[in-house]
């Protein structure tokens, strides 16, 4: 089996390239390298022994897409390129609309026209409407987005159910990651983030080895055990390895789906602190700061329907998370930067 796999040079699209290779699937991807590096990929076929094809260009180029699905025979296609960070989705919104809404129009246009209609989307809980109860199920209500990306993310949900209403030879997962952290076990590949981390792990990780002088959580009196924010923490090859359920369930299937890719349980900020320093035997100064703008209390899934119909459940522990996060950290200090 064929799978073109969009942003796959990314944090999440690298360890799900390698589960698929390591799968035996041929793997192609198309990446313009806005926010990651060609190192990913050479370190996952190093890990997988096997090579992949990679373009580097931007999933907008319709031409370039018709050149990649004319030269491979493509199953299925799984959908991560685009633009992640709410600040900036905040300050530039026009950049955000028009990456993730119009490379996802490209995208399907040139699979309608040469008739692969199988998709899997990386969407978000961040589709979810902030207050809703806890755990969120698939039919949690969804919108009222708080920024532009979490926008996007709701529009594309949106565009590709419309779609599958239209066109019944349509087949798509639309897949809501919870908080992917962590790492591959070798520390070869892992997340990268560009400048100061706007999300926990990252930031912790670097302030263990030195990079950030403190960790600063975003308020200790929310309405939580220890008034600190809890979520969702997912490891990232148990996400990639929902990937490649979602691929066998996608190439069964028609019509259009959603799953959480969550493990059910929340943690708070200092648990995480306090799990990562103690499994990894290394300090994490911190200090409480006020809240950070647009956050919630709590927020985690119900993964009881991916478990059911996917036939995938996270397996790894916030232990496996801690120490997978720093070896990658402790081996690669600047991450794929030499
Ligand atoms: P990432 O930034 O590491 O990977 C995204 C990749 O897409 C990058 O390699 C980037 O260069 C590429 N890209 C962006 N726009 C492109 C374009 N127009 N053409 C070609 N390539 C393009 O992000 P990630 O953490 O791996 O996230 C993957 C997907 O999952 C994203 O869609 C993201 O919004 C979604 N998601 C991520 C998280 C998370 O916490 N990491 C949570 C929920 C959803
Ligand atoms: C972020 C994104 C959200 C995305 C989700 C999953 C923001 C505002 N939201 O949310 O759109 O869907 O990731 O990837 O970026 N924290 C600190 N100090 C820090 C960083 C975070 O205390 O330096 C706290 C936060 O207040 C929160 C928790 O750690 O309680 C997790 O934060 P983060 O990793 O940014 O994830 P989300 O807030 O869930």
């Amino acid at each position: 089996m064929n799978i073109l796999v969009t942003g796959g040079a990314g944090y999440i699209g690298s360890h799900t390239c390698l589960e698929l290779l390591e799968l035996g699937c041929g793997v192609v991807v198309i990446d313009n390298l806005c926010n990651s590096s060609p190192e990913s990929l050479r370190r996952v076929e190093e890990l997988a022994g096997r090579s992949l094809t990679f373009y580097e260009g931007d999933i907008r180029d319709e031409a370039l897409l018709r050149k990649i699905f004319a030269n491979h025979a493509i199953d299925c296609v799984i959908h991560f390129g685009g633009l992640k960070a709410v600040g900036e989705s905040v300050a530039k919104p026009l950049e955000y609309f028009d990456n993730n809404l119009n490379s996802t129009l490209a995208l399907t246009r040139v699979m309608g026209e040469v008739g692969v209609k199988n998709l899997i989307f990386s969407s978000s809980a961040t589709v979810y409407t902030a207050g809703s109860e806890m755990p969120l199920k698939e039919t949690s209500p969804t919108g009222g987005c708080t920024n532009p990306y979490g926008w996007t993310k709701y529009m594309t949900e949106q565009i590709l159910q419309a779609l599958c209403v239209a066109d019944p030879e349509w087949s798509v997962c639309l897949l809501r990651y919870f908080n992917p952290i962590g790492a591959h076990k070798s520390g070869f590949i892992g997340e990268d983030p560009q400048g100061v981390p706007n999300n926990l792990m990252p930031y912790i990780t670097q302030v263990a080895v030195g990079r950030r002088e403190c960790l600063r959580v975003f308020g200790n009196d929310y309405d939580t055990p220890d008034g600190t924010g809890v979520r969702d923490y997912i490891h990232v090859v148990d996400l990639a390895k929902g990937h490649v359920a979602a691929v066998a369930y996608t190439c069964a299937g028609k019509g259009c789906e959603v799953f959480n890719l969550g493990t059910g349980t929340g943690y708070s900020v200092l648990e995480m602190v306090n799990t990562f320093a103690q499994v990894n035997g290394v300090k994490v100064p911190y200090v409480i700061t006020d809240r950070r703008p647009g956050d919630i209390a709590t927020c985690y899934a119900d993964p009881a329907k991916s478990e059911e119909k996917l036939l995938w459940k996270a397996e790894k522990t916030l232990a496996d998370m801690c120490r997978d996060a720093w070896r990658w950290q402790k081996q690669n200090p600047m991450g794929y930067e030499k």
